[in-house]
């Protein structure tokens, strides 16, 4: 898989981070659905990584690739990691630092890009970026990035969107487009930067990681419930809060939305 072309690159909206205001921590955002709808899932997913492979989390550092306001980071610092974030839009940076010393989390944030991290060679014991390679601009960069700053014998651990006929259905005219569901930005996702599971082993491969897993995601309802929650979403009978409280993520085999895996760095 190559660099995405600027073409392609241009459609997407990452000025949406660059926001000012609370668009991560107010219960009542989208974006806050990482917290409550996403996070149950990718959290217990990077818990049985770290369990499997015997990774106990203290003494060890972590870096998440792609931080935004901090949803992930928290639960990566609460695992006991000593905790970076790194993250290209600074009022995401912004947002994130003063919900960290709020929750007493010591976390270091810091302003950059996946492409050009600016950390040693084998800085980390582990990597996380989670829903963030779908949105970067140069991939294979990013994938070779995080492999240089990864210890031997250190673990990617990712989630991200695929890109099939079901996730342009789902991801893109149903949760973006089709006003009758749609519950977030235009252009937040571009289908074209989506990423197939074939080609992010063929780029961890090129970069010195060893792919081991991919785990698939499903709702926790049914596909008719979900497009009635999002139909009281858009009708106004129900905010962001009611949505998170219903609607969540729960492991499967299907991996034709959202997915998750690990590497190790050889
Ligand atoms: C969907 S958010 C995910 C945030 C966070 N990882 C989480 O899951 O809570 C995508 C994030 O990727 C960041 N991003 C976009 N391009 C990036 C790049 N080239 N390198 C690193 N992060 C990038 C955005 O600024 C945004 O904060």
């Amino acid at each position: 898989m190559e660099k995405i072309a600027q073409k392609v690159y241009s459609q997407i909206n990452n000025d949406v981070y660059n926001t000012q205001g609370d668009i991560w921590w107010k219960p009542d955002s989208v974006l806050h659905l990482l917290k409550t709808s996403i996070n149950p899932w990718r959290v217990s997913y990077a818990s049985s990584v770290l369990k499997k492979l015997n990774i106990d989390p203290k003494e060890k550092t972590a870096l998440e690739v792609g931080s935004g306001g901090g949803i992930m980071t928290e639960e990566i610092c609460k695992m006991g990691f000593t905790t970076t974030g790194i993250e290209p839009a600074e009022e995401s940076i912004l947002s994130a630092t003063n919900h960290a010393i709020v929750s007493g989390l010591n976390i270091k944030y810091e302003k950059g890009t996946g492409e050009q991290l600016p950390y040693p060679n084998q800085s980390f014991d582990v990597v996380f970026c989670c829903d963030v390679l779908e949105h970067v601009c140069d991939l294979p960069k990013v994938v070779s990035e995080i492999s240089r700053v990864l210890k031997p014998g250190g673990v990617f651990i990712y989630d991200t969107l695929n890109r099939t006929f079901i996730s342009k259905l789902v991801a893109i005219k149903i949760w973006q487009e089709w006003k009758r569901w749609a519950f977030m930005p235009p252009n937040l996702h571009v289908w074209k930067m989506f990423i197939k599971p074939d080609e992010i082993k063929e780029l961890l491969s090129k970069s010195g990681l060893e792919w081991k897993d991919h785990v698939g995601s499903k709702p926790n309802i049914s596909i008719p419930k979900m497009l009635s929650f999002l139909r009281r979403r858009t009708k106004g009978e129900w905010t962001f809060v009611d949505l998170g409280k219903n609607f969540r993520l729960v492991e499967s085999n299907d991996m034709n939305i959202l997915y998750g895996g690990y590497a190790i760095k050889k």
